[in-house]
């Protein structure tokens, strides 16, 4: 049984590196302390339709957008309850791909999978393969973009052209991690539906899940069986065209901190932004190959995340214990029991740069004797 542990306040800051929450620049915080407001007043309509109309821009797309109060996995149970009446391929290659199957399955849906070993990436011809070797028709496919678990980028644009044959089956991708810190064409790809959640390369405070919406994909879900009341397209999207407001209470202070984010991501822009966490993932893997291995299998390595091989079996747990002790700085175990320790992970996303990754890089040299 879990015993309650008095929150004190009374904490150190620690400079996150972790694969999210990450760093949340100071004037965004300061902007959630506003009064509050109604969320069916005035003010909240200019609110909301700023944050939708300026993530369309920041992503280039002409889809459409939610901002729904929730975490990535909202979107990860209401993308199959909108789009899936019965049989849908899920494509996994880690711990968040496998949640997918969780989720589907719990909803009653027939779930096959296309596995790989957790490192490997999805491969586009073998999604190929398996749609023309299938019985079924599938509603859906789905993809995680970046798997956190394992640093692992898949290459969901070339799995998305491969969709884009086959217009009755919708493309589910999951960006939780990757999306704000690893840009890609969205409507180029077939890609149908889209989420994210705003803690990790948005670089914003949790509260928030953002799903981006082919007109196809809110049209399928009109005849869907089992769509949701929550996480419905179609209720948020015609709430928005009615009134520019969401359909049930927001998180009020999380969006007042998104709509100053998303204006230092519009300045910034999406290339600018690509490209700077492109330099921080070159850097870490090329200080970890100097020390240790990428994990991911090559060429396959995320922009936003990198797993590493702890080659050298140094002892993580103790390692990270002692980076947050002497240096302030917060980086990841490898994932679950099963890569606890032979991988670590360090989150290069949202507002790091090259320097401030170097300084975690020079912290674990210094404590691991490296
Ligand atoms: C790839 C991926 N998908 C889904 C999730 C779940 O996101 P959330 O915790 O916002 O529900 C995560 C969280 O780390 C993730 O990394």
């Amino acid at each position: 049984m879990t015993e309650k542990r008095e929150y004190t306040g009374d904490y150190p800051d620690k400079t996150l590196y972790i694969p999210g929450p990450t760093e949340v620049r100071e004037d965004v915080i300061e902007a959630m302390c506003e009064p509050m407001f109604g969320h069916r007043m005035d003010r909240m309509t200019d609110l909301y339709t700023t944050i939708v109309e300026d993530t369309k821009a920041f992503l280039g797309t002409d889809n459409d957008v939610i901002v729904l109060t929730g975490s990535g996995t909202e979107f990860m149970e209401s993308s199959i309850l909108n789009l899936v009446d019965d049989d849908v391929l899920v494509t996994t290659c880690g711990s968040f791909s496998e949640r997918q199957v969780n989720v589907a399955e719990r909803l009653g849906k027939n779930v096959d999978t296309l596995e790989y070993e957790w490192g490997q990436a999805v491969k586009p011809e073998d999604v190929r393969a398996t749609l023309e070797q299938a019985d079924t028709d599938y509603d859906a496919v789905t993809c995680v973009m970046n798997e956190s678990s394992t640093g692992v980028r898949n290459p969901i644009e070339e799995i998305g052209d491969v969709l884009a044959e086959y217009p009755d089956t919708y493309f589910i991708v999951d960006a939780v991690s990757a999306l704000g810190g690893d840009y890609v064409d969205i409507d180029a790809h077939g890609i149908d539906v889209l989420f994210t959640s705003v803690q990790k390369a948005f670089a914003m405070p949790p509260g928030l899940a953002v799903c981006v919406v082919s007109d196809k994909a809110y049209q399928r879900e009109l005849e869907s069986e089992s769509a949701s009341w929550y996480g419905g397209f179609q209720r948020s999207l015609d709430y928005y065209d009615r009134k520019g407001q969401t359909h049930s209470t927001p998180a009020i202070p999380v969006m007042l901190a998104y709509r100053t984010q998303m204006k230092h991501m519009l300045e910034e822009g999406h290339d600018a932004r690509d490209e700077r966490h492109r330099e921080m993932a070159e850097y870490t893997r090329e200080w970890a190959r100097d020390h240790f291995e990428m994990f991911p299998e090559a060429g396959y390595e995320s922009q936003t995340v990198s797993c590493i091989e702890n080659t050298q079996g140094i002892d993580v747990a103790e390692t990270i214990d002692a980076v947050s002790e002497e240096y302030d700085m917060v980086f990841s175990n490898g994932y679950g029991s099963q890569l606890g320790e032979q991988t670590f992970r360090i989150g290069h996303m949202g507002e790091h740069d090259r320097e401030s990754i170097e300084a975690l890089t020079d912290a674990i040299e210094d404590v691991a004797g490296l």
